[in-house]
């Protein structure tokens, strides 16, 4: 008997951009005077299970603070989200929208947006298995581009708050997170998580762990080239590296070369100098005022923010002007 697939009880709006050129996208990165990847590169299989073990580690206090400020203020949060629809951009938080949707049941639409289909349809179904009240609709797209709202009856006429968690915003270039938050400011307001500015002691363990796992984490997207476009990166000729820069407010990100090699990728060059870099990530820290000056450039009024004890991560809710 042929195997039947249960049909998925998950409404899906698919508007999946075309895949760009792995290849090309590499290709162009290596070739600038700063050899830069895009990060989404680096969410692999292996690179999102990495990801997973770097927001478990003991020097990785972004993602348990953050839960601790929603489970701490979830009363106040709750009352913020009112009884909008909630729309989560990027929708691998499980554990951050539940702790949101326990606090709140007057909310029974979540619209859950990612670029991963598969893991977003299974993340809306589990999600709709544990609350019975609640309508979980799946909308495949790149969130940092408009939504197309008008293809989408549920986000329609109908007051709606965005939920954008994880201090993700802070991997965008200032520049681009006013671009983002107006794209976002038409969907309604927007819980946003921001990782705070604090002393460099704390900042770089976290983003270079005595594990390794964010080496492995970085040095994984190599791995990746050679795997998927047929390069021959030797990793033992390449160490991780992330430093504060304090002047601009963000960890850099970095793999060095440890010495003059030549790279092959098909039938392209790439040449690296002994401690030459190749930029993976930024990720941006803010003062509070810094961040709701930014929002307020976007058109945003910031009405609260939640901070943690130890003020290291903040949770700010921004309403339309
Ligand atoms: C996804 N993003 C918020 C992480 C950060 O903290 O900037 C990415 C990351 N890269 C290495 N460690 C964490």
């Amino acid at each position: 008997m042929p195997l039947q697939t249960k049909p998925s009880p998950v409404k899906l709006y698919d508007f999946h951009p075309p895949a760009e050129d792995f290849r090309s996208a590499v290709l162009r990165g290596l070739s600038l005077p700063q050899k830069v990847l895009s990060p989404q590169f680096l969410y692999d299989k292996r690179g999102s299970e990495l990801f997973d073990a770097i927001c478990q580690l003991p020097e990785y206090y972004l993602t348990r603070t953050e839960m601790q400020i929603l489970r701490v203020n979830a009363g106040e949060i709750a009352a913020a989200l009112d009884h909008r629809v909630l729309v989560e951009l990027g929708s691998g938080s499980s554990q951050k929208i539940r702790i949101l949707l326990k606090a709140a049941p007057q909310v029974t639409t979540y619209v859950g947006v990612d670029i991963s289909r598969q893991h977003l349809q299974e993340a809306c179904a589990a999600l709709m298995g544990d609350f019975e009240r609640l309508d979980a609709i799946a909308v495949c797209a790149d969130y940092t581009k408009p939504l197309p709202i008008a293809a989408i009856p549920e986000l329609q006429n109908r007051p709606t708050i965005g939920f954008f968690p994880g201090s993700s915003i802070g991997n965008l270039e200032p520049v681009e997170v006013i671009s983002f938050l107006k794209t976002v400011a038409l969907l309604g307001d927007l819980i946003v998580g921001v990782d705070l500015k604090k002393s460099p002691m704390i900042l770089e363990p976290a983003y270079d762990d005595a594990q390794g796992v964010s080496a492995e984490f970085a040095l994984n997207v190599l791995t990746r080239i050679n795997r998927e476009l047929g390069a021959n990166f030797d990793l033992t000729q390449f160490e991780y590296r992330a430093r504060y820069n304090e002047a601009e407010g963000r960890i850099e990100m970095a793999i060095a070369s440890l010495s003059d090699q030549t790279v092959h990728l098909g039938n392209a060059e790439i040449r690296f100098r002994q401690g030459e870099t190749l930029r993976t990530e930024h990720s941006y820290k803010y003062t509070i005022d810094e961040f709701q000056l930014l929002a307020m450039e976007a058109g945003f009024h910031p009405v609260q923010v939640w901070v943690d004890e130890q003020q290291l991560f903040s949770l700010h809710h921004l309403k339309q002007m």
